[in-house]
């Protein structure tokens, strides 16, 4: 039998995020003694920097009494060119699971094929969808569920964005994006989400009655390089508050960080009463210790 991974929300489908999201919650309010995970290793494989993901798989395998390995390319025979699918058979003779961070979704999804034990995408080009986990989570804490509500997605139409794509096609939210011109989503990715996502020339027009508004950096990971036409680009896509105003009262903010405050937030939004975005950090990792066990098969 193939191993469950996730390398995007469609892994899970409406039901498994449900779950994941359900039993996160119920993690958070009640912690579990029995180290269901002693004795088992996750593997994370960081080819780009990460805080909140690293230190969420690492803390998490923690708490439930197992052990995380961190393995950077500079360290490890990755760096040195040995085979994806190589690594991939080898890492899942010795470890019960596999969490990686990469520049290529195409590379991730090479590795998981060749992996017998499951593979967790830790973002990559393409995709996030841990980070979507605990969005959802938040939003379900904050405001209950998020099926009908409208997101307001502003800015580059890039990893984070296609993920909240993916989770307003399953979840049946309405996802309004505003990027600038030439910074659009993956068509493809668009289209699979129908009725449930469009696109705004305004930002305004996206936030316009929003319950949930979202950002993230104007230059993700790899994509440094163009940094100051990026920033001329963009300079009409900031969160701020005059923006805010034109959201539902009440409305959350939300942002995967790290953040630019001055960049795509203003620092009064990020810093804000109506910001859940420490909730929001702090829930990735009772989202994954949630998927972890589903992915793991443990009750
Ligand atoms: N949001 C997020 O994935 O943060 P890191 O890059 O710090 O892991
Ligand atoms: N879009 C950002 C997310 C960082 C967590 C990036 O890929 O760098």
């Amino acid at each position: 039998m193939s191993p469950r991974h996730l390398l995007s929300l469609d892994d899970l489908g409406r039901e498994g995020i449900e779950r994941v999201i359900e039993r996160a919650i119920e993690l958070k309010r009640s912690p579990r003694s029995d180290l269901p995970l002693t004795g088992q290793t996750l593997a994370m494989v960081f080819e780009k920097a990460s805080t909140r993901t690293r230190v969420s798989f690492e803390a998490g395998m923690t708490r439930f009494g197992g052990h995380a390995i961190f393995l950077s390319p500079q360290d490890t025979q990755i760096g040195r060119g040995e085979p994806v699918e190589d690594t991939a058979r080898v890492l899942a003779r010795m470890c019960d699971a596999v969490m990686i961070r990469n520049h290529s979704h195409v590379t991730l999804e090479k590795f998981a094929a060749y992996s017998s034990v499951p593979v967790i995408n830790g973002l990559t080009d393409r995709l996030h969808p841990c980070q979507l986990l605990a969005d959802i989570q938040t939003y379900v804490e904050h405001r209950g569920s998020i099926s009908g509500a409208t997101v307001a997605w502003i800015g580059d139409g890039n990893n984070m964005c296609h993920s909240y794509l993916n989770a307003a096609r399953l979840l049946g939210f309405e996802l309004r994006i505003a990027a600038p011109e030439g910074y659009a989503p993956d068509p493809e990715i668009l289209a699979a989400a129908g009725d449930a996502a469009r696109l705004c020339d305004q930002a305004q027009t996206a936030v316009d009655g929003a319950d949930l508004v979202v950002t993230d950096v104007w230059a993700s990971m790899g994509d440094e390089q163009n940094r100051e036409t990026r920033l001329a680009d963009f300079a009409n896509f900031q969160v701020n508050k005059a923006l805010m105003s034109w959201a539902k009262p009440g409305a959350l903010f939300m942002h995967c960080l790290p953040a630019h405050r001055g960049e795509e937030v203003s620092a009064e939004v990020i810093d804000g009463s109506q910001s859940v975005v420490w909730d929001e950090a702090e829930n990735r990792l009772h989202a994954q210790m949630a998927l972890l066990l589903g992915l793991l098969n443990v009750e």
